[in-house]
């Protein structure tokens, strides 16, 4: 029986018309700023004016509503905060909340219809000033206050009881803002206090489909029939790009080639900033049956553990098998696929680490052998977009 590999093309629209691609902090977000790749490379430089040049860039690129409208119509990501936060009630009635990168407001929200008795809504992007206007006109003014500022520079007059925040990333921590979220925890919350989300988790498999490879990097073989300009020198360069940097997309579950590992464990009441300078995890696939190994994909589940530890955690989950996300999956694909059958073992690591150019995009260094032989390695970049 032929086995799908990919949704049909129809599928497919419907899908993507449920998470639409412009996203927070877009990979795009450095385009049409006016400055030429080069200057881009430049300004990614460690000094100090480049940095706070990075900076500036990561939060104008939350300034747009169009980036809240695409993350608050994700609506399992909504609803998931909505349902963590309101069965959190006995955590948060009464209490003081800080909710970290607040954006328009919407989990802050969530937090005063629980119960809070204050909320702090931080944000360091001009979209603080829209979040003004919602609290307004919920009339929630007299328990949300607005703080516009970054989590790093500001103080708050009390610590407070639960932090709340959606930090999360293309492959989980891309933009890096989880470590504003270790910082507020650190600075502000009381001893035994409550963070929502409690944990994040990520997620590995081997998959087939060579459909990102037809449309990426054999189209480029097309265009001599279509348009009678040979195009075809450009596929290595096409090739290069699908293989060097993480793609964004989604995948069905039927395209998995073994059962998904959990490879990597982080516990948002203990991680500290320096683990999150390189973190690894090892994995183990035992294939089920003749395929062709196209790559590794890898997404994210977190968790807000409930307050009574015997029932359990309401989840966030990006897994292909799961309602899709404008997070989708991360696709890591080999420069050739290679052929494995039913019990063929791939084992190896997946290293993320910071970029050292700009600390916001990420690295992933993937590592595996064939039947403990053949190892085979390579370094994926999740940036915006330059090859
Ligand atoms: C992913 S959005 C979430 C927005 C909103 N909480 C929601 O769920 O719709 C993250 C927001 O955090 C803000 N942010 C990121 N790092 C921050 C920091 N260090 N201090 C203050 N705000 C920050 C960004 O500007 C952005 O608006």
């Amino acid at each position: 029986m032929q086995k799908r590999t990919f949704m049909d093309t129809e599928e497919r629209a419907d899908h993507e018309a449920a998470v639409p691609k412009i996203q927070k902090y877009p990979l795009t977000s450095f385009k049409g700023s006016g400055d030429t790749s080069t200057k881009r490379l430049k300004l990614s430089s460690e000094s100090q004016e480049g940095k706070s040049n990075l900076e500036r860039q990561y939060f104008t690129s939350y300034e747009d509503l169009g980036v809240h409208l695409e993350m608050i119509r994700d609506v399992s990501r909504t609803n998931t905060y909505r349902l963590a936060i309101l069965k959190s009630f006995d955590k948060i009635a009464g209490k003081v909340v800080a909710d970290i990168g607040a954006g328009t407001g919407i989990l802050s929200c969530f937090c005063v219809q629980a119960g809070a008795r204050k909320v702090y809504a931080i944000e360091a992007s001009s979209i603080a000033e829209k979040a003004k206007e919602v609290i307004i006109q919920n009339k929630m003014d007299d328990k949300i206050e607005i703080i516009k500022g970054r989590v790093e520079e500001i103080n708050l007059p009390e610590k407070v009881d639960v932090i709340v925040s959606e930090w999360m990333g293309y492959s989980l921590l891309y933009e890096s803002m989880l470590n504003s979220v270790i910082c507020a925890r650190d600075k502000w919350l009381k001893a035994g206090g409550w963070m929502l989300p409690s944990s994040a988790h990520i997620f590995i498999a081997p998959f087939t489909d060579d459909s990102v490879q037809q449309e990426r990097v054999d189209y480029w073989k097309k265009t001599a029939d279509l348009y009678g300009v040979d195009m075809s020198c450009l596929v290595p360069h096409a090739k290069k790009s699908l293989t060097n940097h993480i793609q964004i997309e989604l995948i069905e579950d039927c395209d998995l080639i073994a059962r998904a590992c959990k490879c990597i464990d982080l516990d948002l009441n203990t991680v500290q900033e320096k683990d999150l300078k390189q973190i690894q995890g090892r994995f183990h696939f035992d294939c089920f049956g003749s395929d062709k190994l196209s790559g590794f994909v890898t997404w994210f589940t977190t968790a807000f553990n409930s307050v009574d530890p015997d029932k359990e955690p309401v989840l966030l989950s990006t897994a292909p098998s799961s309602q899709p996300t404008h997070w989708r999956q991360s696709l890591m694909y080999l420069e050739d696929s290679i052929d494995v059958q039913q019990g063929t073992t791939l084992e190896g690591s997946v290293t993320l680490s910071p970029n050292p150019s700009n600390a916001r995009f990420l690295d992933v260094n993937l590592r595996f052998t064939i039947d403990g032989k053949d190892e085979k390695s390579n370094v994926y970049q999740l940036n915006d977009g330059l090859p």
